[in-house]
């Protein structure tokens, strides 16, 4: 559709089109349509009358004879308003000139010619202020030329100036009452774009009822989501929670044991297990208590560095111009960029911690040396308790298999993605984490 891109996009502006556009076209015809037939009716009264005089002057000029007629026509021309001129001899051809918007000269002809009944040639063309006819007689060709405002009826600007008041209040009120209509959509739209980011706004219902019912929707929706991922987290930390005391006794019951190889291996998995369930702790209880707010991006880059400067890892951090404070939850995303450092650092050499900014988001870019993940292993990755290879990297101990689903966990609870690409500046894996703000 070639229309559509000519057509408003906000809801307001076409609803407003909607209402005004037929109200304002009927407006515009009936108007045309009722100035015109004024004109008309009123130019040909006027006209008629002028046509009368010229008949009375006709007559007059045909009853005397020569000198005689051309003074009584000079005594006519003042009180009539009408300059005469007697061409005797001459003859006329019928014709009439008018410019073709002039419509009134239409009528003028046409009334001219329906009362005087002579063959006759008009000239609106020539003058603006006269109209000059040639009327054929018995004794030649009597010119006469009237003044136009004395036929063409004028003045249509009161109607005009109405009609655009009428208008001008029409179109205020559409706007304030479409506005009103408007708000609460655009309210629930912020609402639900807010909730996609991870925050809960302030929203209540408003509007006509329609509106009203999806706001409601929306609220339920949320309410229930809200309790789902509070349940949920709750779950997790308990079942995690539970699994510390058994284990606990495991590893004392260890302590008692012979040394023995088996006994080895045996609290190596224990310490594994205790590995996992503190990690898992720690990320069920940060995303349950955490609130989204302002938060200035490198600033939580710099503690994420830190932290795994700290862990042994030799980490870069570039810096792409300075960020715009963001909304985040500040714990979460150091936590996912912590993961991603300790992955990078546990598989490459070099790594680098890239911080940049686009137009509505942030990107957090971590790159290493290492081998990479091939493409079609890379959502795979991403799975919880997805490792890919015990083999490669045996010597920094078993991982869980968790550090990217957080990471990428983080990720979508702030609207944004996680995605796993092949690093162009190390060869290594790239791991972009985008938060929108
Ligand atoms: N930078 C990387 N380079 C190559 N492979 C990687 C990289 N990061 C992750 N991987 C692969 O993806 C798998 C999943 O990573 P993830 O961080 O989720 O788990 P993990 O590191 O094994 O365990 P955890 O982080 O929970 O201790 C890893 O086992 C590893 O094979
Ligand atoms: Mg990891």
């Amino acid at each position: 559709m070639r229309l559509r891109r000519y057509l408003p996009r906000s809801l307001f502006a076409r609803a407003l089109l909607i209402l005004l556009l037929p109200v304002l076209l009927l407006q515009g015809v009936v108007a045309a349509m009722f100035i015109r037939r004024h004109y008309e009716g009123v130019t040909e009264q006027m006209a008629s009358s002028v046509a009368r005089e010229l008949a009375y002057a006709i007559s007059v000029v045909e009853t005397e004879a020569g000198e005689e007629a051309a003074a009584r026509l000079a005594l006519l021309s003042r009180p009539l308003g009408i300059a005469f001129r007697l061409e005797p001899g001459g003859g006329v051809a019928p014709d009439a000139t008018r410019r073709f918007f002039d419509v009134t000269g239409g009528v003028v002809a046409e009334t001219f010619r329906r009362e005087i009944r002579r063959p006759m040639a008009l000239d609106l063309v020539s003058s603006d202020r006269l109209v000059e006819a040639r009327i054929q007689t018995d004794v030649g060709v009597l010119v006469a030329e009237v003044d136009r405002r004395r036929m063409i009826a004028t003045n249509p600007h009161q109607l005009l100036v109405v009609m655009g008041i009428a208008a001008m209040a029409l179109v205020t009120v559409a706007v304030l009452f479409l506005r009103n209509q408007v708000r609460p959509i655009r309210e629930l739209a912020a609402a639900a774009d807010a909730f996609g980011k991870g925050w809960s706004l302030r929203f209540t219902p408003r509007g006509a009822e329609e509106v009203r019912r999806a706001g409601a929707a929306f609220l339920a929706m949320r309410a229930r989501i809200e309790r789902q991922i509070e349940s949920r987290t709750l779950m997790l930390s308990g079942v995690s929670h539970d699994l510390r005391t058994p284990l606990t006794r495991m590893k004392l019951a260890l302590e008692m044991m012979e040394p023995s190889p088996e006994r080895d291996e045996l609290a190596e998995d224990v310490r594994a297990m205790e590995r996992m369930i503190d990690e898992f702790l720690a990320f069920a209880r940060g995303e349950a208590g955490e609130a989204a707010e302002e938060t200035d991006p490198a600033e939580v880059a710099g503690e994420a560095v830190d932290a795994a400067r700290r862990g042994g890892a030799v980490v870069a951090l570039r810096l792409e111009g300075a960020p715009a404070a963001t909304p985040m939850r500040r714990g979460a995303v150091r936590r996912a960029l912590q993961n991603l450092l300790s992955n990078a650092a546990a598989h490459g050499r070099t790594v680098e911690l890239t911080l940049s900014e686009g137009r509505a988001w942030v990107d957090y870019v971590v790159e290493d040396d290492g081998p990479g993940i091939p493409p079609d292993l890379r959502e795979t990755a991403l799975k919880p308790f997805a490792r890919l290879d015990g083999a490669r990297n045996q010597d920094k101990g078993a991982g869980v298999g968790l550090g990217l689903a957080i990471a990428a966990d983080v990720a979508r609870a702030h609207g944004g993605a996680l995605t796993l690409e092949s690093g162009e500046r190390l060869g290594g894996l790239r791991v972009r984490l985008r938060l929108p703000r």
